[in-house]
């Protein structure tokens, strides 16, 4: 099993990765009060082994699905923790995907001003991506994460055991930001295309889950809170993909990022940020993840979203992280009509 240590300035987390990672939650925390939130699919499926993780934990589940990431479901685990008389010493264990993760998170941070955190992600996304870096959130007033805070999880515990149960489409929504980090780390992106033909596999998929939560942990190691700019290069299909997302729903969070890429690598050829070749290059790194790019006829809507975003430096512009090369990227910020522009090309059959 690989530990892996993120020196995120506000507090340090360590991830172990690896067949097993789950059972060390007992001798790690032996003792401790532990709280776990999960949600209904996820219950259903792992009621026993919850029970047999965390034997005398209380167990908080909330519906499935990113539209329960609210106001609602925080505060019915608060009340929850409350009920459960939980103190700052008490672990909450956010046992789920990245909507469980980024609630669970949240409410720890909340609850008392903080009681301690473990991440236990169960699909793809969550263990490649979510469970680490510690951004936690909820979604509200239409605009998604836009009620949150940074709260490092002491512990993540990154078990490949769990991808077995699911679905494909949810496998898709991680490959989605792997395929992203593979633009961002040359080295990464070697890997997945000489590695192109096993990247459904899940002995593949556990291999590249850890170069990319190294990866994830270097950035957040330079900037933890997306002060710097090392942090922004995650937000890389982003922009666009959140737009999407919450224009159209129904698909999943990394599916939208690669959609997100796809557009985004036009746009960084059209502003001279990088070369049509490497253009070429993302478009074929997106091409692993989705075959085809669906149609949205009126996508250019879409730009009253991306005008909400939070990363966007000016009213009236809308802000992009475009890969600029292997490994290398840039921020561009555009006025919305401009933008717009870029968006009607998914309006036709590409
Ligand atoms: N905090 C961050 O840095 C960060 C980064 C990326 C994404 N996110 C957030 O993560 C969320 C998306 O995460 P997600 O894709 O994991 O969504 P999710 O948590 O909704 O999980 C997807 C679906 O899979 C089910 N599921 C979970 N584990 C399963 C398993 N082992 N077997 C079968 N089914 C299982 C869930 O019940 C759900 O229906 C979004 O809200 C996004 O904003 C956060
Ligand atoms: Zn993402």
């Amino acid at each position: 099993m690989e530990i892996i240590q993120v020196n995120a300035a506000s507090r340090p987390s360590r991830v172990y990765c690896g067949a097993g990672a789950a059972e060390r939650y007992r001798e790690l925390y032996a003792g401790a009060e532990t709280f776990v939130v999960t949600d209904s699919n996820v219950y259903a499926l792992y009621k026993e082994r919850i029970a047999a993780l965390f034997p005398s934990a209380a167990v908080c589940v909330f519906p499935a699905g990113e539209r329960h990431k609210n106001r609602h479901s925080l505060f019915s685990v608060l009340d929850a923790m409350f009920a459960a008389q939980l103190h700052r010493r008490s672990v909450v264990v956010a046992f789920g995907g990245g909507v469980t993760g980024d609630m669970a998170g949240l409410a720890a941070a909340l609850y008392m001003r903080g009681t301690r955190l473990v991440q236990v992600p169960t699909t793809l996304l969550a263990q490649v991506d979510s469970s680490v870096g510690g951004k936690t959130a909820i979604d509200y007033g239409g605009v998604k994460n836009a009620v949150g805070t940074f709260y490092q999880p002491e512990t993540v515990l990154c078990d490949p055991a769990f991808l077995r149960t699911l679905p494909r489409r949810e496998l898709v929504c991680g490959l989605g930001e792997i395929l992203k980090t593979g633009v961002l780390d040359a080295a990464i992106g070697e890997k997945i295309e000489q590695n192109a033909a096993r990247l459904r596999e899940l002995s593949f998929l556990e291999e590249i889950a850890a170069d990319c939560i190294r990866f994830k942990a270097r950035v957040v190691a330079e900037d933890e809170r997306e002060q710097g700019g090392a942090r922004k290069c995650l937000n890389l299909g982003h922009t666009t993909g959140h737009a999407l997302e919450l224009a159209y729903g129904r698909r999943s969070h990394g599916a939208y990022v690669l959609i997100g890429m796809w557009l985004e690598s036009f746009i960084a050829e059209r502003e001279g940020v990088c070369s049509p070749d490497h253009a070429r290059y993302v478009r074929r790194m997106v091409s692993l993840g989705m075959k085809r790019i669906p149609v949205f006829p009126q996508a250019r809507g879409c730009v009253r979203y991306a005008l909400l975003d939070k990363k966007n430096a000016e009213k009236g512009s809308v802000s992009l992280t475009l890969s600029s090369g292997r490994g290398a990227w840039r921020e561009v910020s555009l006025p919305a009509s401009a933008y717009a522009e870029y968006l009607a090309r998914l309006e036709v059959r590409q």
